[in-house]
């Protein structure tokens, strides 16, 4: 954080999406909010793609304070707090509504208040990207397809206990590196989301798309709990309205727009193959088991699951 004149602070934002993704996009809007509402005195600069480096990083700069702010996956948050992997469980949402749904509930809003603690950052709200699927080269028919396959998976560990137990060969990879990596043969499958997979044109590297839904993909606005010491308590109150109006503007828009993407994607003429949990076996039993262990709260997070399917 910079301070110049009198109270006014030049913030930094950091993220790992490309500039044209909903949440830098997101990012960029909430720092125009915050300008607006301070008459310029508090600006933020936005750098998406990894400019600060990746998200392990950027957790760190959050920590000594040399990072103020940045939108990050809560698979990096469960890198240092277990307790997130939470969120992973497979077929935890039943639909992306679901998902949004989860994440505005009692138990997502309390666990954020363990972040301070536990990782040296304040945690705003939530945001997310779409519900997972798989997409790979060559024909699959089962599960049993993509045993030992190099699978791109987000680097954190629910996801590559998931792929682990399935039998395919994780490849933790973060998401810039990723069209290169399925378009020069480094991985013949990936896991994502249906955003990317339209948008980055994934689909003219892979054939066959798994319509799976396995799990969900949270984002979370973070501020470093060193620089928010530093804040008066009407600038605190002023970041965390704007901030958290923006992440929960990009839930909505996932809601919304998560099935249209899969829709323009199947409109290539790409192979499409609807799934459901069955398709994955005991994996995810298997993955509950493992993560009972690791995570304190999966039992509530099943059970707020529960209380707010349709
Ligand atoms: C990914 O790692 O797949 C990812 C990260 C951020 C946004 C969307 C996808």
């Amino acid at each position: 954080m910079l301070t110049g004149v009198a109270g006014a602070h030049e913030l930094r934002l950091g993220l790992i999406t490309p500039p044209s993704h909903i949440w830098t996009k997101a990012a960029e809007d909430f720092g125009a909010d915050l300008a607006a509402a301070t008459d310029g005195a508090h600006t933020i600069t936005v750098f998406p793609a990894q400019q600060l480096g990746n998200e392990a990083e950027m957790m760190q700069q959050l920590q000594t304070g040399a990072l103020d702010m940045a939108f990050l996956t809560v698979a990096e948050v469960s890198n240092r707090v277990p307790d997130f992997g939470a969120f992973y469980a497979p077929f935890l949402a039943n639909d992306i509504g679901h998902a949004g749904r989860i994440l505005q509930s009692d138990l997502a809003a309390s666990m954020l208040e363990d972040l301070p603690a536990k990782a040296g950052v304040v945690g705003i709200g939530y945001g997310m990207a779409g519900l997972r699927q798989i997409e790979a080269k060559g024909k699959v028919e089962s599960a049993a397809d993509l045993k030992g396959k190099k699978l791109r998976i987000t680097p954190f560990k629910p996801i590559l206990d998931f792929y682990n137990l399935l039998g395919a060969a994780p490849t933790p990879m973060p998401l810039p590196a990723v069209y290169d990596a399925l378009a020069n043969g480094q991985v013949n499958a990936i896991d994502m989301d249906a955003e990317m997979i339209w948008k980055m044109k994934y689909y003219e590297q892979a054939e066959t798309i798994i319509v799976s839904n396995h799990m969900m993909f949270p984002m979370v606005g973070l501020v470093s709990a060193k620089v928010w010491k530093g804040m008066s308590e009407d600038d605190r109150a002023l970041i965390s309205k704007l901030m958290k109006a923006r992440l929960d503007e990009v839930v909505a828009t996932f809601v919304v727009k998560d099935s249209e993407w899969l829709e323009q994607v199947r409109d290539t003429g790409a192979n499409f193959m609807e799934v459901d949990a069955t398709f994955f076996g005991d994996v995810p039993a298997q993955w509950d088991e493992i993560w009972s262990e690791q995570s304190a709260v999966l039992g509530q997070m099943r059970e707020a699951a529960a209380a707010s399917a349709e």
